[in-house]
């Protein structure tokens, strides 16, 4: 086994895209975090992060109430009602009543944006097939012999950037359900669609859905995360092999997609968080060129 640097946390994992710069979608900067400062445990005398949480949390009724609140009694680390607080990264700290990011620091405090202290469950469906012509042929990269494989991705609403068509885990819904959900509404449009038309998209996903790979489980390095709130995610894949299936659909942009497409699966393509990162372990299982 290679040997895990010393910054890492204990469950090997860093995070970048969470240490500085602004805030998304706020005016608050965050304190800059040097990689090796990111783990608790690396002295940082002088840390002392803004704390910041979107007013818009204050209405939104998916949101926990705020820390100190009486009737918010939450249960950290476990099954809390219909909300999932574990972590996939086992156990986190709770610091005078907050939760902890399990990966370290970020030079924020608060929730940011996210409407759950600790870990906000979402879910990924990576939905694949071979590329191919018109003629049904598939393409393979001419110097290694492998073949190119396609994704859905979608365009998000928030940031533009291109990323799985995935989304938080609803309250009680168990994160295959979410899988589907999100699928539907952000790459078939399910919201605009007809009740039979539902139903026959409906039948391709729950049949297509049932043979899936689970290929990531764990914290998502987000731009979003905060010292006290941060994403986890269930990335499954979905294979069409002969491209006959999920790989004839239509795709129409739906809910808080801005646009939705096969993409080719690639190291140089540019994805949301650590979407690439999760793309390359796909690209790996099923021997594609990368
Ligand atoms: C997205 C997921 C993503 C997660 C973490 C969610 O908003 O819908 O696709 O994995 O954030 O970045």
């Amino acid at each position: 086994m290679s040997k895990v640097p010393s910054f890492l946390s204990a469950s090997g994992k860093i995070h970048r895209n969470c240490i500085s710069g602004v805030y998304p979608a706020s005016k608050t900067e965050r304190q800059t975090v040097s990689e090796e400062k990111v783990k608790w445990n690396s002295p940082f005398p002088d840390y002392n992060p803004p704390n910041y949480t979107s007013d818009k949390l204050k209405k939104a009724p998916y949101a926990d109430p705020e820390i100190g609140d009486k009737e918010f009694q939450p249960r950290w680390n476990a099954q809390d009602g219909l909300i999932n607080r574990k972590s996939h990264e086992g156990d986190y700290l709770v610091v005078d009543e907050y939760p902890q990011n399990p990966v370290g620091r970020t030079g924020l405090r608060g929730r940011g944006k996210l409407g759950r202290w600790g870990p906000n469950h979402a879910g990924d469906p990576i939905v694949t097939r071979w590329k191919s012509d018109k003629h049904g042929t598939t393409h393979s990269d001419s110097q290694r012999g492998k073949r190119i494989l396609q994704f859905v991705s979608i365009q998000r609403g928030d940031s533009g950037e291109w990323a799985f068509p995935g989304g938080m885990v609803d309250p009680g819904e168990n994160v295959e359900e979410t899988i589907r959900r999100e699928f539907k509404e952000e790459c078939m449009d399910s919201e605009q669609l007809t009740e039979d038309e539902k139903s026959t998209n409906k039948n391709l996903v729950e049949q297509f859905f049932k043979n899936g790979h689970e290929v990531y489980r764990g914290y998502v390095d987000d731009p979003r995360n905060t010292d006290n709130a941060w994403i986890e995610t269930v990335a499954v894949n979905y294979h069409d092999e002969t491209g006959s299936n999920l790989g004839t659909l239509t795709l129409k942009a739906g809910s808080d997609a801005k646009n939705v497409q096969w993409k080719d699966a690639t190291a140089d393509l540019k994805l949301h968080a650590n979407h690439s990162e999760i793309l390359q372990k796909v690209v790996e299982r099923l021997g594609a060129q990368w």
